[in-house]
């Protein structure tokens, strides 16, 4: 793979108006006869891109993001999208193939197919050296970071198959489930995703019909002796019993936000303790994602009894709870959550750790600036990240340490830049394929402020 910072493609969440860096290959050249919508052309693919493609250049001098091709490939491609400064396209021919080409493990996966991976054509360990590399790329432009990256395999997905514990889908007029196309609102029948954790795919929500329901969601762990397996079903208005599926006897069924069958919650374990986790709640969608998120937040953090810890959007209480038990009764951890559902099972599963608080509402500057002390905080925020009002007030609080969790490496390397401009320093930094067959990426982040490193004597 090249060495130059590929770009992002527009609304990959990296800064699309960066120019790009590829290798633009012997067609390129301004001047030549524009390309349009549903054209073929020829291109030689450089760079990954942010967005789940890769870059060339158009023989009309544009650069092009071309979703299921591979760095050093020569493919053609179809144009699926165009702006003055750039187009979107997918390799439907393949002339020249990387050695990291496989064939996709899902018959939707492809061009025109199923939206969901953007890389089951890519050989596993290619598909987390790409990964990789998008992460260096984005710390380097948006985060001032020069870092290699290497992204650690999560355990029980040999294959990058079967790992998904919560499946989204759409569905049609008639009530049939499928999954979207690549930036679009239509539907690609499916059978079944071989993403799927086997609890979700035991339930075949997908050969049921669904009338009525916008969308479908299943949540199922491998917890036993407890409720284990959730289908949560949006619609527009309450649907008629006669016409909603008949699920297992241990399958909790949530009608348009109302619980009608089971248990309106799942029980999921993490670092070997028990969550509640109800309908619409966050919970890592990975089967192996929590436990080793706990077990890194943990060693980086090495919380000890009688410190105060906030824990930033706490979810169900994934971190919270571990370090409630590891501050004691003599520490204390806020645990923010503004989610109605998400914050009650937070308060569930912290109810005999004395060190919780749980406070239900926003994050804000205040929930670091307010109390008299605290030690350690936890940062895991939404894709969109936390925000420099955020950051910058952990700054002014000068915690000893910050684990900052990440999905999006774009708003991490925009939000950690606060803290390194202010002196800070990046610690540690670990990447888990969090997400295989797709571009995404978990991060756990350890930032420092200045002097930690020296006291620390790393
Ligand atoms: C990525 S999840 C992490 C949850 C938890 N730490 C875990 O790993 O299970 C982000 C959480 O932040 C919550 N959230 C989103 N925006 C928020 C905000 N502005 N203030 C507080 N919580 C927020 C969401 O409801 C969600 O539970």
């Amino acid at each position: 793979m090249s060495a130059a910072p590929p770009p992002a493609a527009p609304g990959a969440g990296a800064d699309a108006s960066a120019g790009p860096a590829c290798d633009a290959g012997p067609d390129a050249g301004a001047g030549a006869d524009l390309v349009g919508l549903a054209d073929l052309v020829e291109l030689v693919v450089g760079d990954p891109a942010a967005g789940g493609g890769c870059v060339a250049r158009a023989p009309d001098g544009r650069v092009v993001f071309v979703r299921h091709s591979l760095p050093g490939e020569r493919v053609v491609a179809r144009v699926t999208g165009e702006t003055a400064h750039y187009l979107r396209a997918d390799a439907v021919e393949v002339r020249t193939a990387s050695p990291e080409r496989v064939a996709p493990p899902c018959p939707a996966a492809g061009p025109g197919g199923c939206g969901g991976c953007d890389y089951q054509h890519v050989a596993l360990d290619a598909q987390r050296r790409l990964k990789g590399r998008l992460v260096e790329v984005q710390l380097e432009r948006l985060g001032g970071l020069r870092r290699q990256v290497e992204v650690e395999a999560l355990p029980g997905s040999p294959d990058g198959l079967g790992w998904r514990t919560r499946v989204r889908f759409a569905a049609d007029r008639a009530g049939n489930l499928g999954l979207h196309r690549h930036r679009s609102h239509e539907l690609v029948p499916l059978g079944s995703c071989p993403l799927a954790a086997p609890e979700v795919a035991a339930l075949d929500v997908v050969g049921r019909r669904w009338p009525g329901a916008r969308h479908v969601e299943v949540l199922a762990v491998d917890t036993p002796d407890a409720p284990s397996a959730l289908v949560t079903v949006d619609a527009p208005r309450p649907l008629p019993r006669s016409t909603l599926p008949r699920l297992g006897a241990g399958v909790g069924l949530t009608v348009a936000g109302r619980s009608r069958h089971g248990a309106g919650h799942v029980v999921a374990t993490a670092g070997g303790r028990r969550y509640v986790v109800s309908a619409g709640a966050f919970w890592q969608v990975h089967r192996a994602a929590a436990d080793a998120l706990v077990a890194a937040v943990l060693d980086l953090l090495d919380p000890r009894p009688g410190e105060h810890v906030a824990d930033l959007y706490a979810g169900v209480g994934l971190f919270s709870v571990p370090l409630g038990a590891a501050v004691g009764p003599r520490g204390k951890v806020i645990a923010v959550e503004r989610h109605r559902a998400a914050s009650a099972d937070l308060v569930t599963n912290t109810a005999l750790l004395p060190a919780v608080e749980v406070r239900v509402g926003a994050v804000e500057p205040s929930s670091v600036l307010d109390g008299d002390r605290l030690d350690l905080v936890v940062l895991d925020p939404p894709r969109a990240g936390a925000g420099t009002a955020v950051m910058a007030a952990l700054d002014a609080r000068r915690p000893r340490a910050v684990a900052y969790v990440a999905c999006d490496p774009a708003s991490f390397a925009r939000d950690a830049r606060v803290l390194l401009d202010a002196g800070w320093s990046l610690a540690a930094l670990r990447a888990f394929d969090a997400f295989p067959m797709t571009e995404h990426v978990e991060l756990v982040a350890l930032l420092v402020p200045p002097g930690a490193l020296h006291e620390a004597g790393r």
